[in-house]
Order: C-alpha cells, then sequence, then structure tokens
C-alpha cells in the first residue's frame, strides 16, 4: 500500500515535514509513505495552464493517482490554511484522479484549529474521502521538535502507528463500506458537535471495539427514548438527537451510526417489525443498529434504552438486543441500511409531538422469509 505524503510547510526545519517522515519511519513493510518534495516548485495555479500543466504538477497528479491514500499536514498561517497547500489542492481539484481518495489530516498542534477545519472543508468539496479515524490533532506544544525527538516520544508514537494503522483499516474496507461510512442529512456524522461528542468518546479507548461500545452505551444510557419519557421535540438528525437529548430508536439508531460513523467505524440501521403490544396487531417498526467490527462482521446492538424487561448490551460476538421476535407475523427484517427507510423518515419529520408519532408509527408490510 502507498501513502503520498503532502507537507503544507516549505521550512526547512518544519515540523509538520518531520511528522510526515516520523510516520515514514514507523511504517511496517507493506506500507510505503513516499514525502513530495516538489510543492515549492508548483506555479502558482491558473485554470489557462490545463491544457498544458507544467511538469511539477503532472508529476504531483501522478502520485496521486498512484497512492492509495494520501497524508496531509500543515500549519496555520493566519487562522488559514498555508498557500503551499491551498496551491497544491487547486492543481487536484479538476483532475479526476483526486476524487474520492482517501485522506487523513494531521494537525499538530490544538492551539491551530481555524487551518484544520478549513482543510477538511475543501477536501470534502473536493470530493475526497476523510479518514477521520486517521484525521487526528498531536499534542505538540512547540515547532522546535525534530523527526528524531518526535520519534522519542511514545504518546506521538503510539498516535502516528495509530493513524497508520487506521489509513491501513480504511484503505481495505473502503469500497464496501464506504456507504456506510459516510455522512449524510439524517445520519449527518460530519456535524460539529457529533465529531466533538465522537472525539470524546473514543478519548483513551484502545481500538475500535472499545469505542463502539463506549458509543453504544452512551445513546443508550445517555440519551432519552422519547416516548418512554414522553419526552418532546422530535428528533430525526443524528445532530437533533444529541442536542435535545432525546429520540425514537430509530432516531437513536441515527445518531449511534453518526458517532460510530465520525471515529471511522462503519455503522448501519436495521429495522425489526414487532408488536406493539402482547402478540397481536397493530405492528411498527422497530430501529436498532449494525456495527462493523472487524473482529466479528456486522453485529446488531440496540441503543432504544433499557427499562424493565429490556435489557440490551454490546458484548460481542453474543447479540442481545432488546426485543426478540415472538410471533409469526414479527420478523427480523433482512438487510442493513446506509440510510434510513423513507417510512422511518416520514414518520419523524411529519409528525409534530411524540404523541402523534406514537399514533402514526411506522411500518412496512412483512416480507417472505
Ligand atoms: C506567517 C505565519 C503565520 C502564522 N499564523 C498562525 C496562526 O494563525 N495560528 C497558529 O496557531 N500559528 C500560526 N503560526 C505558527 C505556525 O503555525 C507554527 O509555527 C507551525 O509550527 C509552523 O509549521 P512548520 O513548523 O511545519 O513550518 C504562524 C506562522 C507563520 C510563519
Amino acid at each position: 500500500m502507498k501513502i503520498l505524503a503532502l507537507s503544507g510547510s516549505l521550512r526547512a526545519v518544519s515540523i509538520n515535514s518531520a511528522v510526515l517522515r516520523a510516520v515514514r519511519h514507523l511504517a511496517p513493510s507493506s506500507i510505503e509513505v513516499y514525502l513530495f518534495s516538489g510543492l515549492g516548485d508548483l506555479l502558482l495555479y491558473n485554470p489557462d495552464l490545463e491544457h498544458a500543466p507544467p511538469a511539477v504538477a503532472l508529476q504531483l497528479r501522478n502520485e496521486v493517482a498512484s497512492a492509495d491514500a494520501l497524508l496531509i499536514a500543515s500549519p496555520e498561517y493566519a487562522h488559514g490554511v498555508t498557500g503551499t497547500i491551498k496551491n497544491t489542492l487547486d492543481w487536484l481539484v479538476a483532475f479526476d484522479g483526486f476524487v474520492d481518495k482517501p485522506v487523513a489530516v494531521l494537525n499538530a498542534t490544538s492551539r491551530a484549529h481555524h487551518a484544520d477545519a478549513a482543510l477538511r472543508e475543501t477536501l470534502v468539496t473536493m470530493s475526497a474521502t476523510l479518514i477521520e479515524a486517521a484525521s487526528i490533532t498531536l499534542p505538540l506544544r512547540s515547532a522546535n521538535i525534530g523527526e528524531a525527538e518526535l520519534l522519542a516520544m511514545p504518546e506521538i508514537v503510539s498516535l502516528l502507528t495509530g493513524v497508520l494503522t487506521k489509513i491501513q483499516r480504511a484503505v481495505k474496507l473502503l469500497p464496501e463500506m464506504k456507504p456506510f461510512l459516510g455522512s449524510s442529512v439524517y445520519i449527518d456524522s460530519q456535524h460539529l458537535a457529533i465529531v466533538a461528542q465522537a472525539a470524546k468518546l473514543a478519548d483513551g479507548c484502545a481500538d475500535d471495539e472499545a469505542i463502539a461500545k463506549r458509543c453504544f452505551e452512551f445513546v443508550r444510557d445517555q440519551i432519552k427514548h422519547s416516548w418512554d419519557y414522553r419526552l418532546n421535540p422530535v428528533t430525526c438528525k443524528a445532530s437533533e438527537v444529541l442536542i435535545h437529548g432525546t429520540g425514537y430508536c430509530y432516531a437513536k439508531s441515527h445518531l449511534l451510526a453518526a458517532l460510530l460513523r465520525a471515529n471511522g467505524i462503519p455503522a448501519a440501521l436495521c429495522y425489526q417489525r414487532l408488536t406493539l403490544d402482547g402478540d397481536q396487531p397493530p405492528y411498527c417498526l422497530h430501529g436498532l443498529n449494525a456495527v462493523y467490527l472487524p473482529q466479528h462482521g456486522w453485529y446488531r446492538i440496540d441503543a432504544r434504552g433499557n427499562k424493565p424487561g429490556v435489557d440490551a448490551d454490546f458484548c460481542p460476538p453474543l447479540e442481545k438486543l432488546a426485543f426478540s421476535i415472538v410471533n409469526p407475523l414479527e420478523q427480523d427484517l433482512p438487510g442493513i441500511h446506509a440510510e434510513p427507510i423513507p417510512a422511518v423518515v416520514k414518520a419523524l419529520t411529519e409528525n409534530q409531538t411524540v404523541e402523534q408519532v406514537y399514533h402514526n408509527l411506522p411500518d412496512v408490510a412483512a416480507t417472505a422469509q
């Protein structure tokens, strides 16, 4: 696997370049990290040059095309990105080989957050696939640190090794998992509140399974089920569920999917068709999640919220859902979904109060088993 590393600083003793060299040093033999050194030689981008791009621009584009992923580390200048990295990206805007390219962004210090946010916005606009899990801020306080010093800092070595592992995993999984990693209208995993909560939940976790468990427990225990608590407003988007602290099962599943995706963990929506009460009609849909865990594959979890008689948990590979199927017309609906099904969106966006939702719960016809 090849990672193309781009530093947004031309400074001889740049910390961003040093970080990328440290990553190259830490890479296992299965990963080649190539640090492109010609960014200072790129002409300022001019669309008029597109008919015959200069040699360095062509070289950059070739490297981008042949790389499995890009890793960018760039400083902040006057609360913006550096001209070097913006010019580099401008040369890639009209280049098809950049579209969908997995990209991770390293921010050397938490002091500089404007450039990091702006860089991410530009990359997403250019249709890159941002590898959130590998895009981290390093806890560095000084710009005067070289590669050797970075490699002598156990915390930095651990973070950068994690970046390599996460890029490698994302590249392997992306084609199949892309729909389950993306941000969308209802699973808005790039919303600032979601990104912040996802980072908080991931803090100190050793691996994706630990992060997934934390996210599950947060949504199950800290977000109130709207009907259990008779709590308005009716929420649908993941960010609304987080901000208001409440949601129906479907809405809570949107939040859990968004928190997992914001951590780079593939997450899907699943549905069951259940009786509302006892073992007779009426029926309604119940929303839950499936999370992709490297050790176990797709694993179903139900964060609707526990109560007497409901005891869902995260204990892979054992499945411990909130409800089991008890009669022939109830069923685990087949399939995993990247987006909520229309009946669910309709119920959560066309009803104004939790009582109205309860009287218009979504349902679909039973499918042949
Ligand atoms: C022209 C200029 C503007 C800067 N503006 C900011 C800034 O707005 N915010 C910030 O946190 N640091 C700012 N810095 C500090 C740099 O981000 C910091 O020195 C960084 O380490 C430089 O990266 P490098 O070591 O890779 O060259 C600025 C530095 C320069 C040279």
